[in-house]
């Protein structure tokens, strides 16, 4: 069913989430408890029926978790669902123990288990976190949720919000589409595209906003696969001012792309109600009105400072590491290595469910791609061979890359997840400073589990 198909049946804005509530959101209080469970949520207008999800303490999105730059941050994990789950801390610079990869970094919690994430946050900015077992289906039910790390000074509010959106494949009547779940032909292309838009877990939501003032929003791309597209309604701009959590030279756009997984904080000033249009699809769909209210004083949202948290490192010494992506339909592979043995493509697919490959190799959360020692600076020099777009993601450090998603001319950015358009050639940079086993995998959750990604082991 196509999204804009399904929009036209349901009309209205809907009640606000408590995300959507500026007075109920929460402030840094750095310890929390997340129970996994299962919990039914008004995805769609008020006469339609509730869907079924897999919810962190029975909300989509779960609940708003902040802390403090450099504070703890303590979260009891609590599963309650009847499949084993990890939570993965996305873009956070972790301690490899923390890192929420099922069989790499910790045991799967069991169903009726806890587990007890706690960990220093490095960097202040726009994370999320996500279950990392069975993803691709676990974070199309509904697990996961935003995680913002504020600056002393700093408190969410009208002029600092959190939108995350979602794009969920729904049937007619509202359930998760579970027939499609683990489709080879979703898995082969493009990923799991949804049918039905949401913002903080409700569909086209009016969100209050501070009136004629800078308001920060830090939109976050929660969605298994789609690359959303965003413009506002009239003419008004975008001003960039952060890129997966860290701050950057503001540029001012039109029009941003968000690939799964990424994040970007912009800032608007607004005088009257506009929508902000999803623009990937044909026609362009109204995601949220964002309605600036006079009553709604606020301080002018802090800005963060218009440079990165730390500098581009000096590549001199670096070390090449060439990463061939390939597969999928349309592709060129023609076997891969899978568990030791070359397998033809049409064997991978039909027998093993995989479909893709880094350099000639099947990965999963096992297969390393590069050893590399501690404070090494590196080059992952990535080429996507295949005809798709890929966001590629690094756990554990972020890295940096030249990108002209938002200029004409390739401008440096620091990034965790990076898309890259088919047939594109990019090195992604970074100083090895993070121990650990760190997942390299494409955040097209579909083409992760079936094969793009794999280990790089640091120190
Ligand atoms: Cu959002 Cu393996 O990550
Ligand atoms: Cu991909």
């Amino acid at each position: 069913m196509k999204r804009r198909e399904f929009c036209a049946q349901t009309g209205l804005a809907i009640a606000s989430t408590f995300l959507l509530s500026p007075s109920n959101i929460a402030q840094a209080s750095n310890s929390y408890q997340l129970v996994a469970q299962t919990a039914s949520q008004q995805l769609a207008g008020p006469s339609d029926p509730k869907t079924e999800l897999m919810l962190y303490g029975g909300t989509s999105p779960g609940p708003l978790l902040t802390a403090k730059k450099s504070e703890m941050l303590k979260v009891q994990f609590k599963n309650r669902l009847d499949v084993p789950s990890t939570i993965h801390w996305h873009g956070i610079r972790n301690i490899n123990e923390m890192d929420g990869v099922p069989d790499l970094t910790q045991p799967n919690v069991e169903p009726g288990e806890d587990f007890s994430y706690e960990f220093a946050v490095k960097d202040a900015g726009t994370f999320w976190y996500h279950a990392h077992n069975m993803a691709w289906e676990q974070v199309a039910r509904g697990l996961y949720g935003p995680l913002i790390v504020l600056e002393e000074d700093e408190r969410l509010d009208a002029s600092n919000l959190v939108l995350v959106i979602d794009d969920w494949r729904l049937t007619s009547d509202f359930q998760i589409d579970m027939a499609s779940m683990g489709s080879l032909h979703d898995w082969s292309h493009s990923g799991r595209l949804g049918n039905w838009l949401t913002i903080n877990g409700a569909s086209k939501p009016d969100i209050q906003i501070a009136k004629d003032m800078p308001v920060r929003l830090r939109l976050i791309n929660a969605a298994n696969a789609r690359i959303m597209t965003f413009r506002l309604e009239g003419d008004h701009k975008f001003e960039v001012v952060a890129i997966d959590g860290a701050p950057c030279m503001p540029v001012s756009t039109s029009q941003i792309t968000l690939a799964p997984a990424q994040r970007l904080d912009v800032m608007v000033e607004l005088e009257q109600a506009v929508a902000l249009l999803e623009t990937s699809g044909r026609e362009p769909v109204k995601a949220a009105i964002l309605k600036p209210d006079i009553a709604i004083s606020q301080p002018v949202s802090r800005r963060p400072a218009p440079h990165s948290w730390y500098a581009r490192p000096d590549v001199n010494e670096a070390r090449i590491i060439d990463i061939h992506m390939q597969g999928g339909a349309m592709g060129n592979l023609s076997s891969a290595r899978f568990n030791g043995e070359e397998l033809s493509l049409r064997e991978l697919a039909q027998t093993h469910g995989k479909l893709w490959a880094f350099n000639g190799e099947v990965g999963g959360y096992h297969n390393l791609l590069a050893e590399i020692g501690l404070m090494q600076t590196v080059i992952l020099r990535l080429f996507n061979d295949t005809g798709w777009p890929h966001a590629i993601h690094l756990h554990g450090q972020h890295f940096w890359v030249q990108s002209a998603e938002l200029t004409t001319e390739p401008v440096w950015m620091l990034r965790d997840t990076y898309l890259m358009k088919p047939q594109e050639k990019s090195d992604l940079i970074f100083i090895a400073d993070n121990p650990g086993q760190w997942l390299f995998h494409c955040h097209m959750l579909e083409h992760h589990v079936a094969g793009m990604g794999g280990v790089i082991s640091v120190g």
